[in-house]
């Protein structure tokens, strides 16, 4: 390939990297932290991010966690799921391995290649007597088909339950995403447009269920010597609580900048041909925009991210190969991507680009410029 020196990023451009909130603010709760010596243990800044969570998302429970792969795992446990629950492939892996580490199978149901979200007919035609949940995903923060797959859960006495990680801060016509199914997990790792440094929280309507996450994330302790159920360590630190509360102050100014940046990125890509943007955000939704998702048609997605990273622009391919592909759901069912004809395609063109506080619209000039010389070859 050729290399247009002029093109050339000086420090790499990254996706994911972290969104800073402001130093001082940090700077000055973790000194609180140091003065009170409460570190972690549902201390006063887990309750006080909790309490701007529930706010913030306009549902009655959240339950601060140490990541969103511990959460979905306390709620699979939380809600007693037993047997089979039906996921998406086209996801990150931890949305299955949670419920395979909790010694559920997972079932790999196909997306809408239009959405990528669950394809509800997939979910329905993998439902059977060991069905006992559908774990859909907002993937890149656009809502899964809610009302459709609650609809269907409801018909089979299911539990329908949210991965939300990239979701955070997204609302439907229909209400905040964190209100619906039974719960929902978001994340809030580094590289999600809203961290904690690593951290995550299960947001729910259900009484019952709260209290019990909360005992769950905390080894089952419901007071001191007194263990009344099975648990795991899922705490979130305060240090993590205190990074979140500052990033939450901020939440609207990261996503005008990506929303900004999805805009700019849209014009840009609509002039050249072979490259597509994923929209995320249907009539009606308020989206992050947390991640810029093109896809390459002709087989061409590969030689995009080899010539942008010759440019130092690190775009990644997402979620390939897609989870049935990856072990040990590969080795357990060699054949689930037959019945996967969508998921396999679109892993096959997906290309995430860089967004975010890190670029600006002169970087996505030049990263939509590498693309155009790429695809024109
Ligand atoms: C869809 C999805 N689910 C779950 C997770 C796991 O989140 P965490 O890293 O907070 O455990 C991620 C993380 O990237 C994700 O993208």
């Amino acid at each position: 390939m050729e290399i247009n020196e002029a093109n050339v990023f000086e420090q790499p451009l990254h996706v994911g990297r972290p969104n800073m909130g402001d130093r001082d603010k940090f700077l000055a709760l973790a000194s609180e932290i140091f003065d009170r010596r409460w570190l972690t243990n549902d201390g006063p800044l887990v309750r006080e991010f909790e309490s701007s969570l529930s706010e913030f998302l306009g549902v009655k429970h959240v339950i601060a966690v140490a990541n969103c792969t511990l959460g979905l795992e306390l709620v699979v446990e939380g809600l007693g799921l037993t047997g089979e629950v039906i996921v998406p492939s086209f996801t990150f892996v931890a949305t299955a391995h949670a419920i395979a580490w909790r010694g559920l199978r997972p079932v790999f149901a196909d997306i809408d290649p239009e959405t990528h979200t669950l394809d509800v007919e997939s979910v329905r035609n993998r439902i059977t007597s060991e069905t006992s949940a559908i774990l859909a995903v907002h993937l890149w923060g656009r809502p899964a088909a809610v009302r459709e797959l609650q609809q269907l859960a409801d018909e089979y006495g299911l539990k329908l339950i949210l991965d939300a990680a990239h979701a955070f801060g997204v609302a439907t016509e229909s209400g905040s995403i964190g209100n619906f199914g039974v719960a929902e997990i978001f994340s809030f790792h580094a590289t999600k447009f809203f961290n904690s440094f690593e951290g995550g929280a299960i947001s729910t309507n259900d009484d019952v269920l709260a209290a019990n996450l909360r005992l769950s994330r905390n080894f089952g302790f419901a007071g001191e010597d007194n263990v009344i159920r099975l648990g795991s360590n899922a705490k979130m630190t305060e240090i993590c609580a205190a990074m979140g509360l500052v990033n939450l102050d901020d939440v609207e100014k990261f996503t005008e900048i990506n929303t900004s940046n999805f805009e700019r990125y849209s014009r840009k890509l609509a002039d050249i041909r072979g490259i597509t943007l994923h929209e995320v955000a249907p009539e009606g939704t308020k989206s992050n925009h947390q991640y810029v998702v093109a896809l390459v048609a002709g087989g061409r997605r590969d030689d995009v991210i080899s010539d942008l990273r010759s440019h130092n622009v690190l775009a990644r391919r997402y979620f390939w190969p897609g989870a049935h592909r990856m072990e040990p759901y590969r080795s357990h069912w060699p054949n689930a991507g037959k019945g996967l004809p969508h998921t396999e395609a679109v892993a096959d063109q997906v290309v995430v680009l860089p967004t975010g506080s890190a670029i600006d619209a002169d970087a996505i000039d030049r990263v939509t410029d590498i693309i155009a010389g790429t695809l024109a070859r």
